[in-house]
């Protein structure tokens, strides 16, 4: 009996040192397109170092399932169906975080899809919908989070672009346009943020296997020319993104504003 109890005294003090070590302990965060991928990773990220994080996602059910999963590691979390393109919900999200915390810490811009189409022949609709999410949703939940990454006094906004929006690859000329809109737009919130004590900063993605990916990674001669331009030789995993929104969202990255980094397993720079 009391070699047990020492053990859950052992155990106790062994946990709350882990949580005090985290780094995001007592932060709020709100990530967009959490349902899935690279989003649910970040959230998931976020959630480990003790953040209270927002899972949103316009699926509604895959956000309240990754958010089921972060509950049952017994971390904080609430799930919030979000669509970056419609106005409302990202209002009534803002809202939900203000009558709840009253503050974002950290607000994470990674909803995004892609539509892969010979320039010459993609259909306005096509062209509409990649920049409504890709871009218009980042300015949307970039210019609505403010008031609730104001209240931080320590916001940490991050978005995340895309190695493409730096380079150009056959069919991704509409894709690369938008991620360079979102890259640029960082460094111009980092200028109109700092004023306010939010830094802004942005995660630029090489290629990483999710459903976002899948049709070219799975087919074996595309998926193998990728590889070979890449220096690390292999495509890079949504927990390996996480960890560098980890950096800007803590206090680690405390002095780094309008910064962008490649975590792309150095293809860019073989390019
Ligand atoms: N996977 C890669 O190789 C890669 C590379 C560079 C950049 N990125 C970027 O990373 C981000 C995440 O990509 P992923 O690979 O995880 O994609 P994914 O398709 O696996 O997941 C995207 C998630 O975003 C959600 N979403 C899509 N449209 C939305 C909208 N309008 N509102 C709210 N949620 C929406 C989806 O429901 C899904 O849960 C995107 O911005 C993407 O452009 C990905």
């Amino acid at each position: 009996m009391i070699a047990s109890a020492g053990l859950a005294t052992y155990a106790w003090v062994s946990f709350k040192k882990v949580m005090a070590n985290m780094r995001l302990d007592n932060k709020i965060a709100l990530v967009t397109g959490a349902g899935a991928g690279i989003g649910r990773a970040i959230a998931e990220a976020l959630a480990s170092e003790g953040a209270h994080v927002f899972v949103t996602d316009q699926n509604g059910e895959a956000a309240a399932v990754v958010a089921a999963a972060i509950a049952a590691k017994g971390h904080r979390t609430t799930a919030a169906t979000m669509d970056v393109t419609r106005g409302q919900d990202v209002f009534a999200a803002m809202r939900l975080v203000e009558a709840g915390p009253g503050r974002l810490d950290i607000l994470v811009n990674n909803a995004g899809l892609n539509v892969r189409a010979d320039f010459r022949h993609m259909t306005d609709e096509e062209w509409v919908r990649l920049r409504e999410v890709n871009l218009d949703g980042v300015v949307r939940v970039a210019r609505d989070g403010f008031g609730m990454l104001r209240k931080s006094g320590k916001g940490s906004l991050v978005n995340i672009s895309s190695i493409m929006g730096q380079r150009g690859l056959r069919p991704l000329a509409a894709y690369s346009a938008t991620k360079g809109a979102v890259t640029a737009l960082t460094k111009g919130l980092a200028v109109e943020y700092a004023p306010f004590g939010i830094r802004v900063n942005a995660v630029a993605p090489g290629y990483v296997e999710t459903a976002l990916t899948e049709r070219v990674l799975r087919n074996p001669l595309m998926a193998k020319a990728l590889v070979d331009r890449t220096l690390l030789k292999r495509f890079g995993t949504a927990e390996e993104i996480a960890r560098a929104v980890l950096f800007f969202a803590s206090d680690e990255s405390s002095y780094v504003t309008g910064a962008e980094l490649l975590v792309d397993g150095g293809m860019a720079a073989a390019l």
